[in-house]
């Protein structure tokens, strides 16, 4: 592979991106549609079948001998959070690419065809709705999670699909049948600090994190913040403020499994200086390997709803909006990316992932398997995210092998790698 081609491609994908601090490339706007085709563009070139489905998702092929056999798919997401870092989800994409150039260089040709996918919508920043395009594909969308769904400007998922002529209503037909795929995997920037610090340089993914959200509607009273004495208040930002310190005490209680509370988003209503907030609307992430854990986070959250509005007269409304359950990875998979690691002699570590992917989707179809390289200093969600192009190298190097080993290399004398059965 030629990684400096492949930090190329990197740069082209990141050429598309709004102004402002770092990447900003959101589910389905223009920079987002547009370095999709652009991907597209390459596939072609690199003589792929290209096409999107139904929720945007960009599927490429590139045929096997065997077409009639399940492909093996892999690839990841390119929309971003606001102010993202270079790397989160556009790596994985980047090193698809490369893989895809390299074996047209070689000539190789597999047994299984191969199928690049670049997800639309892996994440939750525009339409608080996360790996959209993943669940269409593995059957897990249903029509009452996204019909409503609006971004902050107040604009419906549904409108944002017609202006790129996809269509919401027809998100049922980007689903896949089961044994369409032999296997998927991912190539992912680990967005934490473990690798880096053991200086380990592959990380092999043993479980997904699940997510479990919430949308919190605070109503006090709106009234004058000088004249209102502080014992006649209905101060609803005070409420969120107990709340979410509520939640991060239950979850640093759970630290032990590693369950984490989050409030990312806090709108202050009417939001004036001198006006006491009448309303907040707040968004609660709660996230862990063990839904036990989770469940007991959960559990505290809702007693601090109660008592908040007991102890300060305000009315709180709570919609679940996401209920992932944690994922376990094939342990077939892990297993095989194992020896792969150590045939080059690569030390791994198997890890969780506390962020959530495409990926954990994809199980419900097939086998998975999910690569971390070193994120540094753990940085991510963050326009500083950085890793090395001698950091990416193996985890790419490893994508490819563990490809072509469960594709099969149709020459055999074109390459040892060996197919599974
Ligand atoms: C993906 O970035 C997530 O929020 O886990
Ligand atoms: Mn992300
Ligand atoms: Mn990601």
């Amino acid at each position: 592979m030629d990684f400096k081609r492949l930090e190329q491609t990197l740069k082209n994908i990141n050429s598309f991106s709004e102004a402002g601090e770092g990447i900003n490339r959101l589910a389905y706007t223009d920079e987002e549609r547009q370095a999709a085709d652009e991907i597209g563009e390459i596939c072609k070139k690199e003589g792929m079948s290209v096409k999107y489905d139904s929720v945007g998702n960009l599927i490429a092929r590139r045929e096997g001998t065997h077409p009639e056999l399940p492909a093996v798919a892999f690839g990841s997401h390119i929309d971003s959070v606001y102010e993202a870092g270079a790397y989160d989800g556009t790596l994985g994409v980047a090193a698809a690419i490369e893989i895809i150039r390299s074996l047209n260089e070689a000539k190789i040709q597999t047994e299984h065809p191969l199928e690049l996918i670049v997800f639309a919508c892996e994440e939750s920043a525009r339409f608080s709705f996360s790996t959209l395009g993943s669940k269409a594909i593995a059957g897990l969308l249903k029509k009452e999670d996204i019909a409503d769904l609006q971004d902050k400007d107040g604009i419906f998922l549904r409108d944002a699909f017609q202006k790129y002529k996809l269509h919401l209503d027809k998100f049922g037909e980007a689903k896949q049948r089961k044994g369409a795929y032999k296997a998927f995997f991912e190539l992912h920037v680990e967005q934490g600090p473990v690798l880096e610090e053991k200086n380990i340089p592959i990380g092999i993914v043993t479980g997904i994190a699940g997510a479990t959200r919430f949308q919190l509607n605070i109503e006090g009273e709106a009234s004058h913040s000088g004249t209102t004495p502080m014992g006649y208040r209905k101060d609803a930002f005070l409420g969120a403020a107990e709340i979410a310190l509520a939640i991060e005490k239950a979850a640093k209680a759970e630290k032990s499994v590693g369950t984490v509370a989050t409030v990312g988003v806090c709108d202050v209503e009417p939001g004036a200086m001198n006006v006491i907030p009448g309303r907040v609307k707040m968004q609660v992430d709660i996230r862990g390997i063990s839904e036990a854990s989770k469940k007991m986070v959960i559990q505290k959250l809702f007693q601090s709803i109660k008592d908040t509005e007991e102890k300060r007269g305000l009315i709180i409304h709570h919609t679940r909006t996401n209920d992932q359950a944690p994922v376990v990875l094939s342990e077939e998979v892990i297993q095989e990316l194992s020896k792969t690691c150590d045939e080059n002699e690569y030390a791994y570590q198997l890890m969780p992932s506390g962020a959530g992917h495409d990926a954990m989707n994809m199980t419900n179809l097939c086998p998975v398997g999910l690569i971390f390289i070193p994120s540094e200093k753990g940085l991510s969600h963050n326009p500083k995210e950085y890793s090395s192009i001698e950091q990416i190298a193996p985890g790419a190097t490893i994508l490819k092998q563990e490809i072509l080993k469960w594709a099969g290399v149709a020459d055999r004398t074109a390459d040892k790698i060996q197919s599974l059965p």
